[in-house]
């Protein structure tokens, strides 16, 4: 089957326009991407037709607004596969999700001198909130090392593994590098020694298939604005005897069973980690998202996408000058460089002058920035509706910067 790139694009209004004279190309997919025509008009639907608070009216709006936002849940349920509902809690983001972990899980199960063990390659996301964990405990942040192509060390990261390590906590595909890490193995091996492990998702989950039972990790967290929903919806998957064991996070409506002045108890999975009104149209906005990649297909997604970075990847090495940063042998669409003798910001800028959207600065990843020795990166990360031809014009205007300043 030829993969349908004209009706995708379609989909997608935003990538119908011009910057400053030329086509749209949007490269900055790993920060944010872009929302199809099914998502935005879910969403409007939604507020024009049915929106209303949940799980607290009798009447019909509250009925209906009930229902869509926990068939959305049903929909992540499944797009992960995890085995229930109870195990999906929405929040606001990773970030959110990672924050949670650290101050539920985290406070109730790691002490003092007690390890929680990351990779040099994380979002600051996963490693601030460990930071204020261990503030807060006296435990301590152990961080497995990666080598020159940005891939993990893994004998080193498997020899940090000790009897102190009460979590070990790894982003499944990098939104600096690219890289994706041998999370099966990862987990076998913390599992061998029972400890839990956190997959940060957010990068991965829109470029491949995620089986959430098949890695068997105990949590997997990811934000809905890269997977093509609306920004300010996330997910936390944990295993519900996980979730089970761990104290509430936030106090407030929703999440208890009674309140006394004296004592309240809380409400069972999922609502217990889901205090207050919800984000209720943006859930719903998701299990759109949902539904759109799966008549696509996350395994057609997956492979389109490779050809992009092969694509790209060939013909930046073409080019003089340019360093690509991350190099993994296993690696998602990213690609991260820098050109000799112009900074990340002004390739950023020169290529937004003729159209081009990607992203350049340390990309909340100041230390793997620190390990390759450079302030920041440009990097042009692709999603399901970009093309060969795009990645032509990105090349072609990175070819003329060089010969212009380089
Ligand atoms: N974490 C997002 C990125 O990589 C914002 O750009």
């Amino acid at each position: 089957m030829t993969y349908p790139i004209e009706k995708i694009r379609a989909d997608f209004p935003i990538l119908a326009q011009k910057i400053h004279n030329k086509p749209l190309i949007y490269l900055d997919n790993a920060a944010s991407c872009q929302k199809p025509n099914q998502v935005i008009d879910c969403l409007s639907d939604f507020y024009r037709q049915d929106y209303s608070n949940i799980h607290r009216g009798v009447h019909t709006l509250s009925q209906r607004a009930t229902d869509k936002y926990e068939q959305a849940r049903d929909k992540v349920k499944k797009f992960i596969n995890a085995d229930s509902e109870k195990e999906i809690i929405f929040v606001r983001g990773t970030t959110e999700a990672i924050n949670l972990i650290a101050q539920t899980f985290g406070r109730a199960n790691i002490g003092k001198n007690d390890e929680i063990l990351i990779t040099a390659m994380e979002h600051h996301s996963n490693i601030v909130p460990w930071q204020m964990l261990c503030q807060q405990t006296g435990a301590i942040l152990k961080v497995a090392p990666i080598n020159k192509q940005g891939e993990l060390i893994y004998d080193k990261f498997e020899s940090l593994i000790s009897d102190k390590t009460k979590l070990v906590s790894v982003v499944h595909m990098s939104n600096a590098l690219g890289t994706v890490n041998p999370v099966k193995k990862i987990i076998a091996a913390a599992h061998a020694k029972n400890i839990p492990v956190l997959l940060d998702g957010a990068q991965a989950i829109p470029h491949m298939s995620v089986d959430v039972q098949d890695l068997d990790c105990d949590f997997y967290v990811f934000s809905g604005h890269k997977l093509y929903a609306p920004s300010g919806i996330g997910v936390l998957y944990g295993k519900q005897a996980l979730l089970n064991t761990m104290p509430a996070y936030q106090g407030g409506g929703d999440m208890i069973r009674t309140v006394s002045f004296e004592k309240s108890t809380y409400s069972t999975l999922p609502y217990k980690f889901e205090a207050g009104t919800p984000n209720i149209a943006d859930t719903v906005a998701l299990g759109a998202a949902i539904d759109y990649l799966n008549t696509v297909g996350m395994d057609t997604i997956a492979a389109y996408e490779y050809e992009l970075l092969i694509y790209a990847t060939a013909k930046a090495r073409q080019i003089g000058g340019l360093t690509i940063v991350g190099d993994a042998a296993e690696k998602g669409a990213i690609l991260s460089f820098t050109l000799d003798k112009i900074h990340p910001h002004d390739i950023g800028t020169m290529l937004d002058s003729v159209g081009i959207a990607i992203r350049a600065g340390h990309h909340c990843a100041m230390p793997v920035m620190d390990f390759f020795n450079v302030p920041a990166t440009a990097r042009a990360s692709f999603a399901m509706y970009n093309t060969k031809a795009e990645i032509d014009v990105l090349m072609e205007a990175i070819q003329e910067l060089m010969t212009v300043f380089g």
